[in-house]
């Protein structure tokens, strides 16, 4: 036997002919001595009947169990109309066995192995996640995440990209994150760091020359874990020397064009719309704004300057300020959800959550009795409220009540659209550029500066004046790539003068000069070998694919994801190693013995 087709291939026109079969039993079916069994391999299903008068076969029948691995030949044949199924793509025809050999009998699996295991605990499938990728949906995800890796590669190649793979033993980096060390065992006490991106690398391919890099990176970060981060994760990571940020848009908006086209079959429109970090972060308090929807957030500082609250009039004289947005719509929200909107802003720093609801004709809300009838009717002209409406305020420090204000924007939708009254399409594409992020920002316990994308971003020319005076007021030339309330990808022109890149590890982010010399020393000799100007950026692959694949978690494109814990359930990674593993790499465990 030589498999012939693969489950998903046979039609009509196939009837009469010798195939063979290979795959998994996805069910049985006893109809009185006649079995009918669906064989499933990756590509989809093929119904197959053993006949009882086939005395070999109705016995090998009587023991197969689903999951089985079963290889069958016979004849295709066409069903009856009463019995074609027009569900399945191989709907129309069967294959009646002739011969079945059984390779491996599988046990009863610890989980359905259709949809309904969707409903099955997590961890459950990622300790058997060779079964849950055997459900059609992993299959699905995995040849998506394919498809548009596949387009990745294929656009950059031909736009005379060179995909370059990067060392993973390199050392700490400063990009934030805490990072994954590995002990050197022919270096006594040193470390390597996991790299959480090549940036470093792939700045050092432009001074080599390479003009143009790409690689499907794995990049490591040992962050508390969320729905959208993995502690190893893949970036489409770029660098391109001689260029401009109008060639790093028009570059990545074809790449994605691309990979819609290809996984999606979708032509998404171009040029994306581009927005100042200050604008996102005014209108919809974040900045990576969800543009599906509106629940634009206002400025009231000037209103409220005055103010009988003094909530808000402290925040207005305090160089702060007062916003609100109106939730439209969602004046019907009950006690347990307003306090979880209250927690929600207060987690956030808040002191509380004022709001006010409109509702039966009238205005009701605890600080009602402290607005001006001015004041009242500035709120209700500039966010047009009507019956049924909330507006909800945030005052105080900028940046801080824009975010809070923002993440109860993105709560007030989620209600809204359980009433049915607001909608967010997966499918409804709203790419957008957020650029002129601020070079840095202030850190809040010491003051200290820290570079807002990485230290290696150039500042915008027009602002280099200010970078000894005024830091606070340099833009960097840093691009974010967001879509739907999620950010894609980030990147950046590059610093590429040795000074500069100095000016700013030692005078801007006070990294002592000792620190800087051995930390990047390095990169600003290499500069000083002529360093082309450049830029790049990365994509979050993961983040990309769910996306494309409409699913609510990273973990769920990708083939071996780790929990919470970031443990591997399935190998039970990371375990304990040996007494003599240790002393090779000079490690010394000071747990105490009970808990190593
Ligand atoms: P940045 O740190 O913004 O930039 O990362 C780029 C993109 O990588 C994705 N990403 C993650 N995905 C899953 N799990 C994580 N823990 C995780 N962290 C980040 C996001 C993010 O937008 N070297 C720079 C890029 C550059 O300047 O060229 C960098 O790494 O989608
Ligand atoms: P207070 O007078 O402090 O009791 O606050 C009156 C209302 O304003 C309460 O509903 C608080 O939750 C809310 N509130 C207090 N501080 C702020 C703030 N900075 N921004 C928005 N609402 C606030």
């Amino acid at each position: 036997m030589k498999r012939t087709h693969n489950c998903n291939q046979l039609r009509k026109p196939d009837a009469g002919c010798k195939v063979s079969l290979i795959g998994w039993i996805d069910s049985v079916r006893d109809h009185g001595g006649i079995l009918f069994l669906d064989l499933r391999d990756r590509e989809g299903k093929t119904q197959v009947v053993f006949d009882p008068g086939n005395e070999e076969l109705a016995a090998l029948g009587s023991r197969l169990k689903p999951e089985s691995v079963l290889e069958i030949s016979g004849e295709c044949r066409e069903r009856t109309t009463d019995t074609v199924n027009d569900d399945l793509p191989t709907g129309a025809v069967e294959v009646a066995a002739e011969e079945a050999i059984v390779h491996n009998m599988s046990r009863t699996p610890p989980f359905p192995l259709d949809d309904s295991a969707d409903r099955v605990n997590e961890d459950l499938r990622l300790s058997y996640r060779y079964l849950d990728l055997r459900r059609p949906s992993g299959i699905a995800a995995l040849k998506l995440r394919h498809r548009a890796s596949q387009a990745t590669r294929e656009f950059l190649d031909q736009n005379e990209f060179l995909e370059i793979e990067t060392p993973m033993l390199f050392k700490s980096t400063p990009e934030g994150a805490r990072e994954f060390l590995v002990p050197s065992r022919l270096n006594p006490g040193q470390f390597y760091a996991l790299p959480q991106s090549p940036q470093q690398y792939k700045q050092m391919l432009m001074v080599a020359g390479v003009e143009r890099y790409y690689q499907l990176a794995r990049c490591f970060r040992d962050e508390d874990l969320r729905a959208d981060r993995q502690p190893e994760f893949t970036q489409i990571d770029i660098e391109m020397s001689f260029i401009d940020r109008e060639d790093m848009y028009a570059l990545i908006e074809g790449l994605l064009a691309k990979i819609w086209k290809e996984t999606l079959d979708e032509e998404i429109q171009t040029p994306f719309l581009r927005m100042p970090f200050d604008e996102a972060m005014n209108r919809f308090g974040s900045d990576k704004p969800d543009m599906r929807f509106g629940l634009e957030i206002q400025d009231f500082t000037e209103v409220f300057r005055e103010s009988e609250f003094k909530v808000f009039a402290g925040a207005a004289q305090g160089g702060g300020v007062v916003k609100a947005f109106n939730a439209k719509g969602l004046a019907d929200v009950t006690q347990g959800e307003m306090k979880h909107l209250e927690e929600t802003a207060k987690s956030l720093g808040a002191k509380g959550l004022a709001f006010i609801k409109s509702e039966n004709g009238e205005w009701k809300s605890p600080i009602l009795k402290f607005l001006s009838e001015e004041e009242q009717s500035n709120l209700r002209e500039k966010l047009q409220v009507e019956d049924g409406d909330v507006i909800f305020f945030a005052a105080g420090e900028w940046e801080a009540s824009a975010n809070i204000l923002g993440r109860i924007r993105l709560e007030s939708a989620t209600l809204l659209e359980k009433r049915g009254k607001l909608k967010r399409s997966p499918t409804d594409w709203k790419f957008l550029w957020v650029i002129d992020f601020p070079l840095m920002t202030q850190g809040e316990e010491d003051g200290r500066y820290v570079a807002s994308h990485h230290p290696f971003t150039s500042p915008v020319p027009e602002d280099v004046s200010l970078l000894d005076s005024e830091p606070k007021k340099v833009r960097g030339q840093h691009y974010d790539i967001v879509l739907n309330g999620v950010e894609l990808g980030g990147g950046s022109i590059r610093i590429h003068q040795p000074d500069l890149q100095k000016k700013v590890f030692e005078d801007v982010l006070k990294i002592p000069p000792d620190v800087v010399q051995s930390r990047f020393g390095y990169m600003l000799e290499a500069f000083q070998y002529g360093a082309p100007p450049h830029g790049g950026i990365a994509l979050g692959l993961d983040r990309l694919v769910a996306i494309l694949a409409q699913r609510e978690s990273i973990r769920e494109v990708i083939a071996f994801p780790k929990t919470q814990k970031g443990q591997d359930l399935m190998t039970q990674s990371p375990g304990p190693v040996t007494d003599r593993q240790l002393r090779d790499i000079h490690i010394r465990s000071v747990l105490p013995e009970a808990e190593a």
